[in-house]
C-alpha cells in the first residue's frame, strides 16, 4: 500500500520517453514523499497521452515555462544523454533541485560545468545511478563499509544480453513513442563503443565506486567480435583494492551482472537482474567470524522510486544524500574516458589526468 506523507516534493518530469514511462512517472506516483506535479515534453501527442494516464497537475510543452512555475520544486531530467547537462543547469539556475538520468554527461568538461552550476545554485543534484537504491546492494555496501575491514579485490561484471528486449517486452508495457520527440542531431548509436560505454559502462563503474570507493587508474583491453564488445578493465582503487571490471555488450546468454568482493572479515557475492524486473539483487554476505552467510531479501526492488524518495528526503528533511552526487557523476565520466584512452594506447591511465569526451 502506498502511504503518502503530508509534505511531498513537487516534481516535474522533463521527457515522456521510454525511461520516463518505464521508471520515473510511476515512481512519482508511488513515492511516499513526492508527487508528479508536472510533466513536460516537446512532443504534443506524447504529452497528451502521458497526461491522460498519470494526471499531473500541470502539463508543459515548453521546458522554460515549466521551470518558471513557482510551485515546481524539482525536475527529473529524463532525456537523451546530450541534454543532461544543459537541461540540469537550466533547472538549477531556475532554483529547482534535480534528479538527472545517468550518465550525468558525456565529457569531463561538461561534468565540471555542471558541478559549478550545482555549487552556485546551492540546490541538490542527484545522478540517476539507481542501482545505489537496490536494497540488497545497499546491504552489501553497508557490510563493506562497516564490517568487512580491508577490501582485497572486486570482480564486477555487467553483461547486457541479446535477449534483453524480449525479456523486457514480456514484462513492461510497450513504450508509447512519437515522431515529434526532441532528439539531439545525429545517431547516438553511430559510435557503438561510445554508446555502450555511456549506456552500460556508466552503471558498472558506478557500482564499483559505490562498493569500493574512488578509482585512481585503469588499464583496459577491448575485444570486438560478431558485433559484441568486451572490455576487461584492470582497476586500481584509492583504498589499495584490486579490481577487475568486465563490460560485455551483448552476451549470448541471459542478463549477466554481478560481483564478487573479497575482504578481510568476509566476502560478498551478488547477482543483479535486468532492471525492468524491478527485483533486488541476490546478495550473499559471508561473515568470516561466524562462518555463516546471510541473504537480504530486498523485497522492495523499485530502485527508481527509492532513488526519488532519497532525493526528496534530502531536499525536504536535510537527510544525507544516499544517491550519486555530481562529483560521483564526474568520477564515472573520468573512469569511462580513462577506459577509452587506455584501450587506444594500451597504457595504464590515471583518472586525474584525463579530459575530453568518452
Ligand atoms: N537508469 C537506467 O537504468 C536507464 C535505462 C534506460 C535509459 N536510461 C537513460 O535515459 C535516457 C534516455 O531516455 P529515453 O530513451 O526516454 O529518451 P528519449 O530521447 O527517447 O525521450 C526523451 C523525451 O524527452 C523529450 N525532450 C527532450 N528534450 C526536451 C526539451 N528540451 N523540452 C521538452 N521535451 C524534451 C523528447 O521529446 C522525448 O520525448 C538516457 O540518458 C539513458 O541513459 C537510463
Amino acid at each position: 500500500m502506498i502511504k503518502k506523507q503530508d509534505r511531498r516534493l513537487r516534481v516535474g518530469v522533463l521527457g515522456c520517453g521510454p525511461i520516463a514511462q518505464f521508471a520515473h512517472l510511476q515512481s512519482c506516483v508511488k513515492a511516499g514523499n513526492a508527487d508528479l506535479y508536472a510533466i513536460c515534453d516537446a512532443a504534443p501527442d506524447l504529452l497528451a497521452r502521458m497526461g491522460a494516464t498519470y494526471e499531473p497537475q500541470k502539463m508543459y510543452s515548453d521546458y522554460e515555462a515549466m521551470l518558471a512555475d513557482p510551485e515546481l520544486e524539482a525536475v527529473i531530467v529524463a532525456t537523451s544523454d546530450a541534454y543532461h547537462v544543459p537541461m540540469s543547469i537550466r533547472a538549477l539556475n531556475a532554483g529547482k533541485h534535480v534528479l538527472c538520468e545517468k550518465p550525468i554527461g558525456t565529457s569531463v568538461e561538461e561534468g565540471e560545468a555542471l558541478a559549478e552550476a550545482v555549487r552556485r545554485s546551492g540546490k541538490i543534484l542527484q545522478v540517476g545511478h539507481m542501482k545505489r537504491f537496490d536494497p540488497a546492494l545497499e546491504a552489501a555496501r553497508d557490510f563493506v563499509r562497516d564490517e568487512i575491514g580491508e577490501v582485497l579485490a572486486l570482480k564486477a561484471w555487467y553483461c547486457d544480453s541479446t535477449h534483453r528486449y524480449t525479456n523486457t517486452d514480456a514484462v513492461q508495457p510497450l513504450p508509447v513513442t512519437s515522431k515529434l520527440a526532441k532528439k539531439p542531431a545525429g545517431n547516438p548509436k553511430a559510435d557503438l563503443r561510445q554508446y555502450f560505454m555511456l549506456a552500460h559502462g556508466s552503471h558498472l563503474v558506478d557500482t564499483a565506486r559505490f562498493l569500493c570507493g574512488d578509482i585512481v587508474a585503469v588499464r583496459a583491453r577491448l575485444n570486438e567480435k560478431f558485433g559484441a564488445c568486451c572490455w576487461f578493465v584492470e582497476t586500481e582503487f584509492a583504498s589499495g583494492a584490486l579490481g577487475h571490471l568486465d563490460l560485455t555488450v551483448a552476451v549470448r546468454m541471459d542478463w549477466h551482472e554481478g560481483f564478487q568482493l573479497y575482504g578481510e572479515n568476509g566476502s560478498v557475492i551478488a547477482r543483479t537482474f535486468n532492471p525492468w524486473y524491478f527485483r533486488a539483487s541476490e546478495v550473499e554476505i559471508f561473515h568470516e567470524k561466524t562462518a555463516t552467510a546471510h541473504k537480504p531479501l530486498g523485497a522492495d526492488g523499485h530502485f527508481f522510486r527509492r532513488q526519488l524518495e532519497g532525493l526528496a528526503d534530502t531536499v525536504l528533511n536535510g537527510a544525507p544524500m544516499r544517491g550519486a552526487n555530481v562529483e560521483d557523476g564526474i568520477a564515472s565520466i573520468r573512469a569511462m574516458v580513462a577506459i577509452a584512452r587506455s584501450v587506444e594506447t594500451g597504457e595504464r591511465v590515471e583518472l586525474a589526468s584525463v579530459s575530453g569526451a568518452v
